[in-house]
């Protein structure tokens, strides 16, 4: 089955050859077709051009796009959206004066969603998290990492994980599954953290590597979390079983946990709203990409993630979500785009390379999505009528998106 979309009024990151990730002053550099169309034969990316080059062609069906342009679907490298209920209660505590730290240190924050989802039936969390992968489908995203993290028991942790393959076999969407069970220390093993290690190395990391559910090995490396000699071994033993290194660092302070990722290969640190020049200096020279979550500055009133020093410094940067129910319960790539222009001084054409080809990156996926280019998985979205693709971050709060195609299919 063949499709053509026809006077697409700009056709947006449009790579010839298959570059891996944009860094510094490429960062600057959106490659677009003006006047375009652009050719899909079952799920893949057949082709494209401009209108007054087009070949003629028979037995296809065409969309006219008049107006309107098309952009490759956004990669969320960086989620959480398997978990049940929500923290409601806690955003009013904040608005009330209690930071999230103080929430979290009176058993609130991630042990509350534990709890939650520890009681929550597998079935119950798939609706709920497939509810919410539909959405956030239908806001422009066709790419996404999923983290477990909200179980910390076993059992809690496999089940979240074993809901992320059921998501990866139901939907067309490229899903990245990622193993979090250094998320939080239980309550029960807050005096004994080694037992809780020993829990993740021992018992769940071989069970999650047996039945295959995870891609990537995370950790929460932060004061009051894991200390950066937890995570170094939990990300070894991680990588022992195939996992790659995608780990939190900088979100409140800067402790080293960035180093030690970048030593040991990570393929993403993220977070990094507490940057010194000694991490920035670190990352130059490694094939780690910088990840930049501007929702949950925005949701919890920290700093933004200093996009400017890192761009400056040659350095790639990505941008997701991070959605989950207690810093950022908002899993739309648009408002991100618009906030890195608005809050980190990111360009337009800075935030949307960062969203596609620099996210494909950070989830391995650079040789599917991230860019229109021959070859690559037809998965992008048209937009309603607008001036530029600059409007997309300028109108904020407003959803410029018209249609979705996933894998060839309009959803
Ligand atoms: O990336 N910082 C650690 N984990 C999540 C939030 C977890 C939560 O509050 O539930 C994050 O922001
Ligand atoms: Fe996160």
């Amino acid at each position: 089955m063949t499709t053509v979309f026809l006077n697409i009024k700009e056709l947006i990151q449009v790579r010839n050859s298959n570059i891996k990730k944009v860094s510094g002053k490429e960062m600057q550099h959106l490659p677009t077709l003006k006047n375009a169309y652009l050719v899909i034969e079952n799920n893949l990316i057949k082709t494209y051009g401009l209108m007054e080059d087009i070949p003629h062609f028979l037995n296809v069906k065409t969309i006219d796009c008049s107006g309107k342009m098309i952009f490759p679907s956004w990669c969320d490298s960086h989620t959480h959206i398997v978990y049940a209920g929500n923290r409601e209660q806690e955003f009013v505590d904040r608005i009330n004066g209690l930071t999230y730290e103080e929430i979290a240190s009176k058993g609130g924050g991630i042990l509350n969603s534990a709890k939650k989802l520890q009681a929550t039936p597998e079935d119950d969390l798939y609706i709920q998290s497939a509810k919410r992968l539909e959405e956030v489908m239908a806001l422009g995203t066709g790419a996404i990492e999923i983290k477990s993290g909200y179980g910390l028991t076993v059992e809690a942790e496999l089940k979240m994980l074993r809901v992320i393959k059921k998501l990866k076999d139901k939907y067309t969407i490229p899903i990245k599954a990622t193993f979090l069970g250094a998320h939080a220390f239980p309550s029960a093993y807050k005096k004994n953290q080694d037992a809780y290690i020993d829990v993740i190395i021992n018992e769940m990391l071989p069970k999650i590597a047996n039945e295959k559910l995870a891609e990537f090995i995370d950790v929460f490396c932060e004061t009051g979390y894991f200390s950066v000699e937890q995570t170094e071994k939990i990300m070894i033993a991680g990588k022992k079983y195939g996992l790659q290194p995608k780990i939190h660092v900088n979100q409140f302070t800067s402790i080293g946990g960035l180093q030690t990722s970048v030593h040991h290969q990570a393929l993403s640190v993220d977070h990094l709203e507490v940057m010194t020049t000694d991490d920035i200096e670190a990352l130059k020279n490694s094939e780690t990409m910088a990840v930049a979550l501007p929702s949950c500055s925005y949701f919890l009133s920290i700093p933004y993630t200093p996009a400017r020093d890192i761009i400056d410094a040659n350095l790639p940067l990505a941008l997701a979500t991070d959605y989950n129910p207690g810093s950022t319960p908002s899993g739309n790539m648009n408002f991100v785009v618009a906030t890195a222009c608005i809050k980190m001084k990111m360009t337009p054409e800075e935030a949307i390379n960062a969203a596609t080809i620099n996210g494909a990156y950070a989830m391995n996926l650079s040789d599917e999505v991230g860019s229109i280019t021959k070859g690559k998985k037809a998965n992008f979205f048209i937009t309603k009528e607008i001036p530029s693709y600059g409007f997309l971050p300028y109108s904020f709060g407003s959803n410029v998106i018209d249609s979705v195609y996933s894998n060839g299919q309009k959803i």
